[in-house]
């Protein structure tokens, strides 16, 4: 490490004068400078988000002068004078506060990233006109992007904002489960107080900025680094490889763990960190990464699949062959007797490409030395793995490292890997100085995990009757330069990849191979989605050539509770999937009325089509142990400290965990304190992934809830129907028609602080697989199924999307805002895969050429909750989370072939590829 004292230095600054939520104020600040940045970093309202710094998220909305703007794109020299309104000043105004609340109300806000934003390109619009109409409320939030809500609770939001505003549920004792709780976390999210991974800094924090790699693959050497720090007042020091005083090698997986925190001498991707600066800020930040002394040597990089198999390809790990880093793999039956006698088959090849999470907050974080340990503050889905990781990296042990939780704006799964945490921790480390680190948007796209691009080959056989008798499958993945978590991915995909259908006979085979391209990782679904997408089609040409209403095909193949899956498993009870499919069939047969009528009344270029799908997604690890430990303690003050570690990412873990544990325990839930996701303070309740947290986490406290009930009982004596009212520094047990009164103050504390601690710990019942991958991979499954309704224009290849009904068997939806919540924001990014998303890397590293859906893409969603109830869920509940991305592209896909009759090979099923493949087929038709 080369470093120098720190000389400071201030670039030229100006007195501008102007008012915020009413309040006047002069910042001096460069009359240049982001109106955004002096918001956030010199007036502290932080509570407008910075997601891209270009103008393409919105989600840095303010009004200036009552008019809607990107501060992001404001001068600050350009406001002085005007009136600035934010989201913490929303509230004095009726229409803005009343807005607030119908956020709050309708579940508009998830993860929150993008409420502010929206909160403020509402309030715009309704200062306006009260009484908008829809599409009015589309145009107007239309430039700011939402990753996790799809849109549609939002639009309900503003539409009723100003009208009678829902009222708040507050359940009663033992009664929170099933209820529309309002978010516990969602005040924060509405008023701009939620504190996200940029939003607070140390005094004094120093600035850490990477040096990433341009190509895709490098060899480098540095120059005088010594040199260059001191030339550079303000450098405090440059950090490399040899800066890693522990082992230099993590991974979310440990026996695959491969990647450096920087790397050695070759790059292996385009955005793999070399070095990092670390310095005064605005130094930092106002440094020509092009003046950073180092030599790139350009290698030929290994940019797909058929190049990093060839033969003879160079090895990007020396100890992976042929470039393949893990193989999966199920096997059952005969499937090559089973389709030879098959007396009907199809087959198919499908491509889906890499698809960028897009989540609105860039990663973000400050660290401190903490003495001969270390603290990060930073966004994160997985606080208790981050933990393990930098203990590795520091080299020292896991308890001297303290991960605190912000609130994740949007993970989606990417946030289960590192980002900012070990140039952090470096650099507090060497430096004991506090250390902060944002990532701008591009730096986001170029350096974090992606969906694993898929190549899948399948053929699958049924009766004449349409039964299922076989289905091969295999597939390759593109993985990227590193693991992350593609033996996950390889592992999850033969499991699933016959959809929740019985399939007597069936292989499915899949690689995870390396290339020179950006690490895919986990995102929403581990391969699931892709796999989806081959096999519900193949199914749809498996119906045609039987001659089956498709609908019916699944419906007929469905697994029930005493079939057996792939695996081997017959899971007894709670398998509802049939009831999806059933759930949908009035609808389907309208709805194909409906487009058949429309098409045969079509002059123009518009066609319709109606398409379906089926899912199902085992909840936690695949075959392993994936435990949640909860903590509960009775406060003298008669209130119950739940201290969870599940972070919640948006999707609620922490409403819905509370509930869980405010049922079990028989007490209502506002007399909770909720301790969260941090390291020092709370039990590891695992990663939020894999829909575990609901199921885990959540029957965790459900068993941490019922035993502190019965140690209440046991210690007052009373008997196990007795209730338990908890008040305000006293419990009274109600047994018989007798009440007893006892105050807590006159009870011992115990080791933890609390009158009585309960502590429990769920891990689900899983069997590990055998080497044909027969066994109990999960405890639990979730199962759905998706309509979609679509619009095509023939002429130009556009698609539309005009209605998608989503059936999915939660067990028990526990809260039923959030379940909906999950499915719309799940259809929204399943919308996106199918018709939109594809990230080149190298190309397009920001969100004004990486296109997700806004507003106006989503079309209604009708959710349909089925409750069969897991035997072993809390409640009988079962995950949501990645379940309800899945059945959504496929069944868009399957709209696209009713409609036009393409089916397109390479997924995203952008105009250019409809269009061509229209073309195509006119072509076929004229020539046949
Ligand atoms: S941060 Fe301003 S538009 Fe994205
Ligand atoms: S709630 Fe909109 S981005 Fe998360």
């Amino acid at each position: 490490m080369a470093t120098i004292p720190a000389v400071r230095t201030r670039a030229d600054t100006g007195a501008i004068a102007f008012s915020v939520n009413g309040r006047s104020v002069v910042v001096s600040s460069p009359p240049s400078q982001r109106l955004s940045r002096v918001l956030r970093e010199d007036l502290g309202l932080t509570g407008t988000k910075v997601g891209c710094d270009a103008g393409d998220c919105g989600a840095c909305t303010v009004l200036v002068d009552g008019d809607p703007v990107c501060a992001c794109l404001v001068a600050a020299g350009q406001v002085a004078g005007r009136e600035i309104t934010t989201v913490e000043g929303l509230g004095q105004s009726q229409i803005g506060a009343r807005l607030q609340q119908s956020f709050l109300t309708h579940g508009a806000a998830q993860c929150g990233a993008c409420t502010p934003g929206m909160l403020v390109a509402a309030t715009a619009l309704l200062e306006q006109n009260q009484t908008p109409s829809e599409s009015q409320v589309m145009d107007a939030i239309g430039g700011v992007l939402c990753r996790c809500t799809g849109y549609r609770k939002i639009v309900t939001a503003i539409l009723s904002g100003q009208s009678d505003a829902l009222a708040e549920i507050h359940p009663e004792a033992g009664n929170a489960v099933g209820q529309r709780v309002v978010r516990l976390d969602g005040k924060r999210k509405v008023d701009g107080s939620e504190i996200f991974g940029a939003d607070e800094v140390p005094m004094g924090a120093l600035a850490v900025r990477a040096i990433r790699s341009p190509y895709h693959r490098a060899q480098f050497h540095f120059g005088d680094l010594d040199e260059f720090v001191s030339a550079h007042p303000g450098i405090d020091a440059v950090l490399t490889a040899k800066d890693v005083p522990g082992k230099d090698c993590y991974g979310v997986i440990p026996p695959f763990a491969d990647q450096p925190v920087f790397a050695h001498t070759e790059a292996r991707y385009r955005g793999e960190a070399v070095a990092a600066i670390v310095g005064a800020p605005e130094i930092v930040e106002a440094l020509d990464p092009a003046t950073f002394p180092v030599v790139w040597q350009e290698l030929p990089a290994l940019m797909d699949i058929d190049e990093a198999l060839a033969p003879g390809a160079p090895q990007i790990h020396a100890h992976r062959e042929e470039n393949v880093l893990v193989r999966g793999r199920v096997v059952r039956g005969d499937v090559d007797r089973a389709l030879a006698d098959a007396e009907i088959t199809a087959e198919g090849e499908y491509e889906t490409g890499f698809v960028e999470h897009a989540y609105i907050e860039p990663e973000a974080g400050f660290a401190r030395r903490v003495g001969d340990g270390i603290e990060i503050q930073a966004c994160t889905q997985s606080p208790y793995m981050d933990r393990s990781d930098i203990a590795t990296i520091l080299g020292i042990a896991p308890e001297k490292v303290r991960i605190i939780p912000t609130a994740v704006g949007g993970g989606f799964g990417s946030k289960l890997d590192l980002s900012v945490q070990p140039f952090l921790a470096l650099a507090a480390w060497h430096l004991d100085k506090p250390v902060r680190m944002v990532y701008s948007r591009t730096e986001s796209i170029i350096s974090t995990t992606k969906r694993h691009p898929a190549r899948m080959r399948l053929r699958a056989g049924c009766t004449r009757e349409g039964k299922l008798v076989a289905l091969d499958f295999a597939a390759d993945f593109n993985t990227g330069a590193y693991s992350s978590w593609g033996p996950t991915v390889s592992a999850r995909v033969p499991v699933h990849a016959s959809g929740p259908y019985y399939v007597p006979h069936y292989r499915a085979l899949t690689q995870a191979i390396h290339t020179n391209l950006v690490p895919a990782g986990a995102f929403r679904g581990f391969g699931v989605p892709q796999a989806a997408i081959a096999q519900e089609q193949l199914y749809d040409d498996l119906a045609d050539r039987v001659g089956m209403d498709r609908l019916e095909f699944r419906i007929l193949n469905a697994l029930d509770d005493n079939t057996p899956t792939v695996t081997g498993q017959v899971m007894g009870e709670g398998v509802g999937i049939r009831a999806c499919f059933e759930a949908l069939k009035p609808k389907w047969q309208a709805a194909r009325k409906q487009a058949a009528a429309f098409n045969s009344n079509a002059v123009g270029p518009f066609r319709r089509g109606v398409g379906v799908a089926g899912m199902w997604y085992g909840c936690g690890n695949t075959s392993l142990s994936n435990p949640s430990t909860v903590q509960i303690g009775l406060q003298r003050n008669g209130r119950i400290a739940l201290h969870q570690g599940a972070v919640d990412i948006g999707q609620g873990s922490n409403t819905i965990v509370t509930q869980i544990c405010a049922d079990a325990l028989g007490a209502p839930i506002a007399r909770f304190d909720l301790i969260s996701g941090d390291t020092a303070v709370t039990p590891d309740c695992g990663k939020t992934s894999a829909s575990r947290q609901t199921f885990v986490t959540g029957k965790a406290a459900y068993m941490a809830g019922a035993q502190l009930r019965n140690s209440i009982i046991a210690l007052v004596k009373a008997c196990e129907c007795a209730r338990i009212l908890f008040e305000d520094s006293h419990i009274t047990i109600e047994e018989n028609g007798n009440r007893r009164k006892f105050t807590l103050a006159d009870l011992p504390l115990d080791q933890h602080g609390y009158v009585i601690t309960a502590e429990a710990t769920f891990d689900p019942p899983t069997k590990p697989l055998d080497k044909d991958g027969q066994g109990t991979p999960y405890a639990v499954f979730g199962f759905g199924a998706h309509m979609a309704e679509i619009e095509v224009d023939t002429e130009l290849g556009t698609v539309r999307v005009l209605k998608v009904t989503a059936a999915h068997d939660v067990g028990r939806a526990i809260n039923p805002t959030l379940v909906e919540g999950q499915i719309e924001g799940g259809v929204a990014q399943g919308l996106g895969m199918a018709l939109m998303e594809e990230f080149f890397p190298g190309k397009g590293e920001n969100l004004h050429d990486y296109l997700i859906p806004t507003a106006g893409d989503i079309p209604p969603v009708e959710s349909i909750l089925i409750e069969d109830p897991s035997p072993i869920g809390p409640f009988g509940a079962k995950g949501i989370g990645e379940q309800a991305v899945i059945p959504t592209a496929p069944a868009i896909l399957n709209a696209l072939h009713d409609a036009v009759g393409i089916r397109l090979r390479k997924i995203p099923a952008t105009p250019d590829r409809v269009r061509a493949a229209i073309l195509a087929s006119q072509q076929g038709d004229r020539r046949g």
